[in-house]
């Protein structure tokens, strides 16, 4: 468990297990990927007081979480912006969460901050057995 304050006085924490050392680099590169675009995105927009951020193995799964309290956002309205002009941060997130074969979820209200929950199975490669399906998700399509 860590527990950083940065300058503006933001408290942030993180949870890692060590049971997430050894992981198939393909899922150690994902998993960073995805902590640094929602860390990222919590440290600009949100104005959160307090930001956490969970990663832990259950099962096959490696599980990650990142909650803030900030000010939240509609996240439908977000990604017709994100189509029509840049801002991929959070289609990037989607795809590449996607392409591992694993489960993606956000939840964000304007006032009541924003969670983010991700499942990556440890076997990602092994999904690309099926890529249409995976790109369909990528794509908001959902499963064929
Ligand atoms: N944690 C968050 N709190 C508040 N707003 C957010 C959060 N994450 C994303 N957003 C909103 O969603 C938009 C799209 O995010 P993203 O796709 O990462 O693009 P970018 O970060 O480049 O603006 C952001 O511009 C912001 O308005
Ligand atoms: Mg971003």
């Amino acid at each position: 468990m860590g527990r950083l304050r940065d300058a503006t006085g933001r408290d942030i924490r993180i949870e890692a297990g060590s049971d997430l050392i050894g992981l198939p680099s393909v899922v150690t590169v994902a998993c960073f990927r995805i902590i640094q675009e929602a860390l990222s995105n919590a440290l600009k927009h949100s104005a959160a007081e307090r930001i956490d951020v969970r990663a832990s193995r259950v099962g096959g799964l490696v599980r990650i979480a990142i909650v803030d309290n900030g000010k939240g956002f509609d996240v439908a309205k977000a990604h017709a912006r994100a189509c029509r002009a840049g801002g991929i941060g959070l289609l990037t997130m989607r795809e590449r969460v996607a392409l591992a074969g694993g489960s993606f979820a956000i939840n964000s209200t304007p006032g009541h901050g924003t969670q983010i929950h991700v499942g990556i199975p440890l076997g990602g490669a092994d999904s690309l057995a099926s890529p249409v399906a995976n790109a369909a998700s990528a794509v908001g399509a959902g499963a064929p």
